[in-house]
């Protein structure tokens, strides 16, 4: 079993999702520690409501990134966590918390990545007018959301969709998916080389998707 320390900022409905997983005991994984940046974030409630140990470290008692997350990695490795998941933690990470933990650094992004990076992307995503979005779980790496990809889910953008109602279908995705990328790892199914990440064993699906769907065309 695989011990994780969950990263958060704000909602935790990631966080919620992977608890949720573990006690229904379709992910092999334990959450050590839950650390938030933010002392108001309703995911540190989630936490201690599981018995989950929490800790909050302050942006502003730190003079930099790098020393900010030297007091992360501190507390990660007392708990003996081995691999860290980035769960709307809204901080990048330094190469402190890279080299301390190579390769075991999870992220989770509401977009098909390499589109919209960043914030507020639901919002760019339906400016741009694309069909369809989704979301993304990968390896962290000194870039904004952009190291190699485990697995992503695809969504499609409704004409009428808000930044809030395609917000809803992706998180629900999110919430499903992550917890799969955390059980591979645990499996040790995750092969990486270079950027490519492959499954062992995976099962594919190779039908295509539309939207619009060809029908409209009957
Ligand atoms: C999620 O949608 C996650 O993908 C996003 O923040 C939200 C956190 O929700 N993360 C990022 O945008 C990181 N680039 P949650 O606190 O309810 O899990």
């Amino acid at each position: 079993m695989i011990k994780t320390g969950v990263l958060v900022s704000g909602s935790g409905s990631n966080l919620q999702a992977i608890i949720d997983a573990i006690e229904a005991k379709r992910l092999d994984a334990s959450i050590s520690v839950v650390i938030s940046s933010n002392p108001k974030a309703f995911a540190l409630e989630r936490a201690k409501k599981h018995g989950i140990p929490t800790e909050v470290i302050l942006k502003d008692s730190f003079p930099s990134r790098e020393d900010y997350d030297r007091e992360v990695v501190r507390i990660l490795k007392s708990y003996g966590v081995e691999l860290v998941v980035l769960a709307g933690f809204m901080r990048l990470i330094s190469k402190v918390m890279l080299e301390a933990f190579p390769m075991r650094i999870l992220n989770i992004h509401p977009s098909l990545l390499p589109s919209f990076p960043g914030l507020e992307v639901q919002k760019k995503a339906i400016e741009h007018g694309v069909k369809f979005s989704g979301c993304t779980v990968h390896f962290v790496d000194e870039g904004l959301d952009s190291g190699p990809i485990i697995i992503q889910a695809v969504v499609p953008v409704l004409d009428d969709d808000t930044a809030e109602s395609l917000s809803k279908r992706i998180l629900a995705e999110e919430h499903r998916i992550y917890s799969q990328a955390i059980q591979l790892i645990s499996e040790g199914r995750l092969e990486v080389r270079g950027r490519r990440v492959t499954v062992k064993n995976n099962k594919v699906e190779t039908g295509a998707m539309e939207n619009p769907k060809a029908a409209i065309f009957d």
